[in-house]
């Protein structure tokens, strides 16, 4: 079974990204033949500024790395060296109806958001299709946000075959339903657009400044209190053990434990996660040759499958 999961570089990653995107992504490579890739050319929809693309580039690739994506279990890669993509994605325009992405909610979202309006930016579903067909994928993991995208590749594969043949492997999406929203520091979704994120490598002193500033309520510190409504608390679980957890409810709700308490335990249950993982990010930033090294040798795997899909559509089109 083939898995294709695509992330835009949009800078440092955060608490929320990590529990909702990479570590379900991580997981991805014991469950079958694992393809992930850095949409960079997705990104260019909304990124401007070519240093902070390429900046934002390495660090998700980083970020993979030194979480413990395992370049043997997955082919991970930057979209870009795929050019194979952006042929098929003209291949695939001449099948797609107009309706089909002007009822895209994305689009509207970003317009909403004052991102302004381009070819790119409508046309992003199709690009998206590409890189899902382009390698066959069966499988394709994503966030809620993005399951309308995938249901418009199984569109447009669909009338792909229907008018030239058996040509792609319909995907299926798979969605992260499991995966509970990452509260930040004031209550709300954790969210870079918030600046409520709790940074996934920052320095220790940053770290330690955000995770002072959680909201709390003002509960006297010898009063008991209700771990269910509390921010502290909602992140401490997600990197204790239940064994830990379960005991920090316990003083809750037996009084005397403040949330400067709840606070100090947080700090040390994210360090003790992020801890090794930070180790790891700061070797490979001085081993940049191996990075790129992983980040070439992913493109050339993913862009033989791709060419292969592309000599098969092109030559079903009349492009031989
Ligand atoms: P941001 O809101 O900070 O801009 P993105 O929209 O770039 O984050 O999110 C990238 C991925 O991380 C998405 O697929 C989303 O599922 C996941 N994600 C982001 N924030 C959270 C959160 N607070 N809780 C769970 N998952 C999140
Ligand atoms: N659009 C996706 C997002 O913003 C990223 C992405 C691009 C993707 N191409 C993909 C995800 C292909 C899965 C498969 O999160």
């Amino acid at each position: 079974m083939r898995i294709l999961s695509g992330i835009q570089p949009s800078g440092k990653l955060h608490i929320g990204n990590y529990f909702g995107m990479m570590k379900p992504a991580l997981e991805l490579q014991h469950k079958g033949d694992a393809y992930l890739f850095i949409a960079n050319y997705h990104a260019l929809t909304t990124v401007t500024d070519g240093d902070s693309l390429q900046k934002a580039t390495l660090d998700v690739a980083l970020d993979f790395l030194a979480c413990g994506l395992d370049p043997a279990k997955t082919v991970f890669f930057r979209q870009s060296d795929v050019p194979e993509v952006t042929e098929l994605t003209w291949l695939l325009a001449t099948v797609t109806p107009m309706g089909l992405l002007e009822r895209c909610h994305s689009y509207k979202d970003k317009l909403a958001k004052g991102i302004p309006a381009s070819h790119a930016l409508f046309s992003y579903p199709v690009l998206m299709a590409s890189d899902i067909l382009a390698v066959q994928s069966d499988v394709v993991p994503v966030g809620r946000d993005q399951k309308q995208h995938v249901e418009v590749t199984r569109d447009i594969a669909i009338k792909f075959n229907q008018r030239f043949g058996e040509i792609f492997k319909i995907p299926e999406p798979s969605i992260r339903d499991n995966v509970a929203v990452v509260p930040g520091i004031d209550g709300q979704k954790m969210s870079k657009s918030y600046d409520n994120h709790i940074e996934l490598f920052g320095s220790a002193k940053a770290t330690k400044k955000r995770v002072m500033q959680i909201v709390t309520d003002s509960t006297p510190l010898e009063d008991p209190k209700n771990p269910d409504t509390c921010n502290v608390y909602a992140l401490y679980r997600l990197f204790a053990t239940e064994e830990e957890t379960s005991q920090m409810a316990e003083q809750y709700r037996a009084g005397g434990f403040g949330y400067g308490h709840a606070k100090k335990a947080l700090l040390e249950v994210m360090e003790r996660e992020m801890g090794p993982h930070r180790e790891k990010r700061e070797a490979l930033e001085k081993d940049l040759d191996y990075v790129n090294d992983v980040l070439r040798e992913g493109g050339q795997k993913a862009r033989a499958a791709a060419r292969e899909t592309l000599d098969k559509a092109r030559a079903a089109m009349g492009l031989r």
